[in-house]
């Protein structure tokens, strides 16, 4: 406006002409350059919003190492235990070894790139079954160097805030050296042995490829094969159980949604001790057969704990 009344009225205030357009140009200038950085700016909180999901991929204990854009909700998991839990068993090869195949479902965050944790076992297959149930093999899969990262590139893009399944087989060995991991106990003078998980502070990813990072929360619906002699105590009460000649089937029922570090299981041959609590809900305690007789103290105070607790949390317990 300014600029076009001095115009306009150009022979009454000619004298500040040059004045009025250098205001002008100044004006421009100024806008331009604006412009310009505004415009980098963009591009880099663009760029910087592209990249930065995968930021801490080599992180390995960082809390958003792997990416929140695909979000687990419920692992069908299935192990056999090649577990020689007497002197007289023997697996050969496959001794001390377990196969996995697991089901992850998920909603997915779109785009072609799924990122898990994994530790130690290798996986053999990898499908992925699409919202209309078509499965589609997976055939580009890496591993990262050393930061338990396994990345799944697909040939498609899926579709965001749909759900999808991932079918993995895979198979790993029983951790030697540590008492974490899954991981063998000997007992009866080292005449037998107990198998067992302690899965903190990030070794699930040692048992199942997975979002091992405790606010991605799952559900579990687990299911162990193990030998025949031996039974399987686990999260939750089983659900069935069956026997073929020689493994036994133990399937238990679904969790809650839980963190990734909390699941456990035992297998053994321990003898139990066990109550029903006035409320129905069965109670057992196993141990070393040796040391039975001191089960009877632990097993006496299991009802007054939980009622402790379920006062403390308000919740309901039950063994359905
Ligand atoms: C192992 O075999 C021996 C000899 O056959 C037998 O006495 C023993 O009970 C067996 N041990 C187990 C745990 O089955
Ligand atoms: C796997 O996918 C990645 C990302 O799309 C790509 O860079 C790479 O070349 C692919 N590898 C193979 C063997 O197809
Ligand atoms: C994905 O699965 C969950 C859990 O089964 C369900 O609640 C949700 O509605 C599903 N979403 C879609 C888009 O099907
Ligand atoms: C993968 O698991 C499925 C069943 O879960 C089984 O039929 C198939 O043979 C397995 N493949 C490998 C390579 O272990
Ligand atoms: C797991 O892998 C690491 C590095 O690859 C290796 O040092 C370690 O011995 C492995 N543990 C088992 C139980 O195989
Ligand atoms: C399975 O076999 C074990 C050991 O022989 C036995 O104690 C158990 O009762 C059997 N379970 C079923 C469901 O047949
Ligand atoms: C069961 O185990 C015995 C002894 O280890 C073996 O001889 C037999 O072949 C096994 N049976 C099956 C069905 O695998």
């Amino acid at each position: 406006m300014y600029s076009s009344s001095a115009a306009s009225s150009s022979s009454r205030f000619s004298p500040r002409r040059p004045f009025s357009a250098a205001i002008v140009i100044l004006i421009l200038t100024f806008l331009c350059s604006m412009f310009i950085v505004g415009f980098i700016y963009l591009l880099i909180i663009v760029k910087h919003v592209e990249t930065s999901i995968y930021e801490n991929l080599e992180s390995k204990w960082h809390p958003d190492q792997i990416p929140m854009n695909h979000k687990p909700f419920l692992y069908d998991l299935r192990l056999k235990l090649y577990f020689a839990w007497n002197k007289n068993l023997s697996f050969d090869q496959q001794e001390n070894t377990f196969d996995g195949s697991v089901r992850i479902n998920f909603e997915s965050g779109g785009g072609s790139r799924i990122i898990l944790h994994s530790k130690n076992i290798s996986i053999e297959e990898c499908f992925l079954i699409k919202p209309n149930g078509e499965e589609i093999i997976v055939n580009n899969m890496t591993y990262g160097d050393d930061f338990d990262i396994f990345n799944i590139f697909l040939d498609f893009e899926m579709e965001n805030e749909r759900n999808y399944s991932l079918k993995i087989n895979y198979s790993g060995k029983f951790e030697e050296k540590n008492k974490y991991g899954l991981f063998q106990i000997p007992y009866a003078n080292g005449q037998k042995y107990i198998l067992a998980t302690h899965l903190q502070m990030t070794e699930a990813r040692t048992v199942l490829p997975c979002i091992d990072i405790p606010s991605a929360k799952a559900q579990f619906a687990v299911t162990l094969i193990h030998p025949i002699g031996t039974h399987a105590v686990g999260n939750m009460m089983e659900n069935k159980i069956s026997n073929d000649s020689n493994w036994t089937t133990t399937s238990f029922k679904t969790t809650p949604f839980m963190s990734t570090y909390l699941l456990a299981f035992v297998i053994s041959d321990y003898p139990y001790l066990e109550k029903v609590t006035k409320n129905g809900i069965r109670t057992r305690v196993y141990c070393d057969p040796e040391k039975i007789e001191n089960a009877k103290l632990a097993i006496s105070v299991v009802e007054p704990l939980l009622d402790f607790f379920r006062k403390i949390f308000q919740c309901v317990l039950s063994s359905r």
